[in-house]
């Protein structure tokens, strides 16, 4: 029997950048909790693309209280919690997507 949902916390990794430092990939330009947050949102990314071509609907959520979803999720001191996915079948009851602006308002060639 399936699962009805669940939720998927994507956390990022504060120790991340040191690595790719010797590694020579270095970014002058992102603090640590950039990064962390940065790589994590790639993550939730690919889950929320690929959830629909298995029937699945997903949600993205920030608003959450970080301490106590570490807590939970027994993060490491050098993990921060980025983004909570809520993921299950949608329903018959499920509301509109809400609009979206077009994409020549929010893509530009530069
Ligand atoms: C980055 C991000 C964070 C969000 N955080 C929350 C949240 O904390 N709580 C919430 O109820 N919805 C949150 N939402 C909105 C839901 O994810 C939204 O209902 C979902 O994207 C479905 O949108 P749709 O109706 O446009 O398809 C967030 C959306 C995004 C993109």
């Amino acid at each position: 029997m399936p699962v009805p949902g669940a939720a998927v916390l994507f956390a990022g990794d504060l120790t991340f950048m040191a690595a790719t430092r010797l590694l020579r990939c270095r970014s002058e330009f992102a603090t640590e909790p950039d990064e962390a947050i940065r790589s994590a949102t790639f993550g939730a990314s690919g889950l929320i693309h690929v959830a629909p071509a298995m029937g699945l609907g997903t949600t993205p959520m920030i608003g959450f209280d970080p301490v106590g979803v570490s807590r939970e999720f027994s993060l490491s001191d050098n993990e921060v919690p980025a983004l909570l996915v809520a993921v299950g079948y949608p329903t018959e009851a499920n509301w509109p997507q809400k609009p979206r602006r077009p994409i020549s308002d929010v893509l530009a060639f530069a």
